[in-house]
């Protein structure tokens, strides 16, 4: 009966919140790009979030269709949009995770670089604005290139006095999850089992999956190794030539952003056992910057995860030696294109 239904629920939530859990909705979400390629299917899976009470849509166009679309599920969490500068702020404020997919994304031919020019100053003046209205936030950038765009956000966040590195994110959840698929496919593994780190930054040679860190453990020969890894530093480029011009990784990538977020509002909700790989501030190498697994809390990166980089395979660190200047380099970029503004 629904009397019997109801006092169910109240003797559930008793004892969750005697475990100090929540079963009620209560973060509020914020997607910065959300009627793009990406904002689209990743509003639709945050949308299906329990923990998520309040969605906040913006986009410098077509966002209303889509907020409005979407609120019609009978989900927990209420949508809302927002367009145009002047409705930033109150996209923003009281956001527990904004998610920035914002900006353009590669055709045939481009490198993530190719498109700095353009995506720079879109993270930058959103960022600005995350900076103004709620700086506690955990910050989830997905716009690329990810290796300067995250960097950009830091120095804006400093610049306002309200940097917090253990918050920021350069998403590259995307990067796990294709090292997942390929290697559960060559290896005829249970997808459900396997999990490859993903270390460095996102683009090409940047991206290093430690395939001698699988779990559960595989063998691989070298020819193997040689193949998955180049097939994941250029998965992102398979989807760019089959797309042949009509953007890059949207449905995966949403998948992908839709597990980080989750991860994220776990954490915030104090599960104590949340494990991702992402593009944070770090101590990890020599770089300030590095893509590691990160053990996440209530207060963002709670620890980086150094025993990844131990007992490296010898192709491993070879490859690790050989991305460390072109990541630098992105990195630098990034910052001095902050510091030069006017
Ligand atoms: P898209 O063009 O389909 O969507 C981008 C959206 O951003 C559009 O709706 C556009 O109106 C909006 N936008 C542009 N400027 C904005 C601004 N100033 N404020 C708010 N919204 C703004 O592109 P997409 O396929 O969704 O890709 C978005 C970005 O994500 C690209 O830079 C792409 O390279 C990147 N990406 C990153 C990963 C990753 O793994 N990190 C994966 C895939 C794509
Ligand atoms: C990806 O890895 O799919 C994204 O970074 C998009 C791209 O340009 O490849």
């Amino acid at each position: 009966t629904l009397r019997g239904s109801f006092a169910l629920k109240a003797r559930k939530a008793n004892r969750a919140s005697r475990y100090g859990l929540q079963l009620v909705a209560s973060y509020k979400v914020a997607i910065l790009g959300a009627a793009g390629g990406i904002g689209q299917p990743l509003a639709l899976l945050i949308k299906m979030s329990p923990l998520v009470s309040a969605l906040n849509l913006y986009d410098i166009a077509n966002v209303k269709g889509v907020a409005a679309d979407l609120s019609h599920c009978n989900t927990p969490s209420q949508v809302l949009d927002f367009t145009g500068a002047s409705e930033l702020g109150d996209c923003l404020k009281g956001a527990n995770v904004v998610v920035i997919p914002a900006g353009v994304p590669r055709k045939p031919g481009m490198t993530r670089d190719d498109l700095f020019n353009i995506n720079a100053n879109i993270v930058m003046s959103l960022v600005e604005a995350v900076a103004d209205n709620c700086p506690d936030a955990f910050i989830h950038i997905i716009s690329n290139p990810v290796n300067s765009t995250v960097p950009i956000a830091a120095e804006v966040l400093k610049q306002k006095g309200v940097y917090n590195p253990k918050k920021l994110f350069g998403v590259t959840t995307l990067d796990v999850v294709r090292a997942n698929t390929f290697v559960a496919q060559k290896k005829n593994l249970k997808l459900i089992d396997v999990d490859v780190p993903v270390i460095g930054g996102h683009a090409g040679i940047t991206i290093l999956p430690l395939l001698s860190k699988t779990k559960p453990t595989v063998s691989f020969t070298d020819e193997e190794v040689e193949q998955l890894t180049v097939r994941i530093q250029n998965a992102g480029t398979e989807v760019v030539e089959a797309k042949a011009g009509a953007g890059s990784a949207t449905l995966s990538m949403a998948y992908a952003a839709a597990r980080f977020v989750e991860s994220s509002l776990r954490a915030l909700d104090g599960d104590g056992d949340i494990y991702e790989c992402s593009f944070v501030q770090s101590d990890l190498t020599d770089l300030p910057f590095f893509a590691s697994r990160i053990k996440l809390g209530r207060n963002g990166v709670e620890a980086l995860i150094p025993s990844d980089l131990i007992g490296l395979s010898e192709y491993e660190g070879k490859m690790l030696e050989a991305l460390k200047p072109e990541l630098k380099a992105s990195i630098e970029k990034g910052i001095a294109f902050v510091q030069k503004q006017p």
